[in-house]
């Protein structure tokens, strides 16, 4: 393959919003605005999640946040930097963040007519040994620009306009998807200091993965104790020839395992309520679905749902349609 270095005719994700914006009749170009907005702030976040160990900003903040979590350093200035960003493109009215226990009201000058819920940095456990992180977003457009309110924000995700995530791994990824259009993925050149298109139209891939914290077994429901159970022993009338079990993959950082659920297949689980509805149920729902799979909480689809307060949070289950399907059936069977 031609070297990056070499190639004339890469395509910069600025670029590809513009591109897409055209595509798109009557758009004000708001939106793209926004988006390059957050592709600037996790830029930001990138670099300093990598120099983390060499700019002393590893370990925690001595702060606890709305969620009873200790605050990380790396947590509190992925916060500054997206609260920055966003309130900065002059495109935002509401902000919801893991950090902050209230959303933020963007006022004056600054003020504009979308709302974006965000986990400013997801797996902070992940970030003191430096494994992969992330930040996830997304976007709803608000009803009335003059008066913004919690109830742009409190609606089903499948009214959600635009979601993404940025994984800061082996390298920082970019995936993001607008309402109706294919899930694209961008990947930060460090020497451009620019995301290039690399993931175009990203569709869940086939592989029988499995990612769960194990360590809780003993709260899971009979309908997930059965799935397992079922993904990992052979059938007892026997099992089809090529039968194998699935394979166990945990990260612990969301935003790396659903990467990984999109590229490869497979399902992701997490059945203890703990991930909160806003910021990493919805945008990575909405995400799987465009990408070709499906989420849901066990009996209802995940976009379905309505959170009760910004924080709330949700059990859920996301991956390839077909995983999917089987726990809505168990869940219907058993509970
Ligand atoms: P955050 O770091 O933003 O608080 O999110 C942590 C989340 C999510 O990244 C991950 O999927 C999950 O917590 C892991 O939880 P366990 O450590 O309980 O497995
Ligand atoms: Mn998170
Ligand atoms: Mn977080
Ligand atoms: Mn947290």
């Amino acid at each position: 393959t031609e070297s990056a270095d070499t190639r004339t005719d890469i395509t910069t994700v600025t670029q590809h919003i513009l591109e897409q914006q055209r595509a798109h009749k009557g758009s004000t170009g708001d939106l793209s605005l926004l988006l390059t907005a957050i592709a600037s702030a996790c830029k930001w976040v990138s670099n300093v999640v990598r120099k983390a160990e060499l700019l002393k900003v590893v370990g925690v903040a001595g702060t606890t946040n709305v969620q009873a979590e200790q605050q990380q350093k790396l947590d509190v200035l992925s916060n500054e930097i997206m609260i920055n960003l966003l309130r900065g493109s002059g495109r935002t009215c509401l902000l919801v963040s893991e950090e902050d226990e209230d959303a933020l009201f963007v006022s004056g000058d600054e003020r504009g007519s979308y709302c974006v819920c965000f986990d400013p940095l997801d797996g902070s456990s992940n970030i003191d040994c430096g494994v992969a992180v992330g930040t996830i977003f997304g976007i709803y457009a608000v009803k009335d620009i003059a008066n913004p309110t919690l109830k742009d924000v409190l609606r089903p995700g499948s009214e959600m306009i635009a979601a993404g995530y940025c994984m800061y791994g082996s390298s920082t990824v970019l995936v993001y998807t607008t309402q109706g259009c294919p899930v694209n993925g961008y990947t930060l050149d460090p020497n451009l200091g620019e995301f290039l298109l690399t993931h175009r139209n990203i569709q869940i891939g086939h592989k029988n993965i499995y990612s769960i914290n194990e360590g809780n077994c003993a709260t899971f429901d009979k309908a997930i104790t059965t799935y397992l159970h079922d993904i990992r022993y052979p059938p007892k009338e026997g099992a089809p020839a090529g039968w194998k079990p699935y394979t166990a993959r945990y990260v612990g950082s969301m935003v790396a395992d659903m990467h990984r659920t999109l590229l490869y297949g497979g399902i992701f689980l997490y059945p203890g309520a703990k991930l909160r509805i806003l910021y990493e149920c919805f945008p990575m729902a909405f995400l799987v679905e465009h990408a070709g799979g499906a989420a849901t909480d066990g009996r209802t689809r995940m976009l379905d749902i309505v959170p009760s307060q910004i924080h709330a949070r949700s059990r859920i289950y996301l991956g390839t349609k077909a995983e999917v399907e089987r726990i809505e059936q168990l869940y219907a069977e058993l509970m």
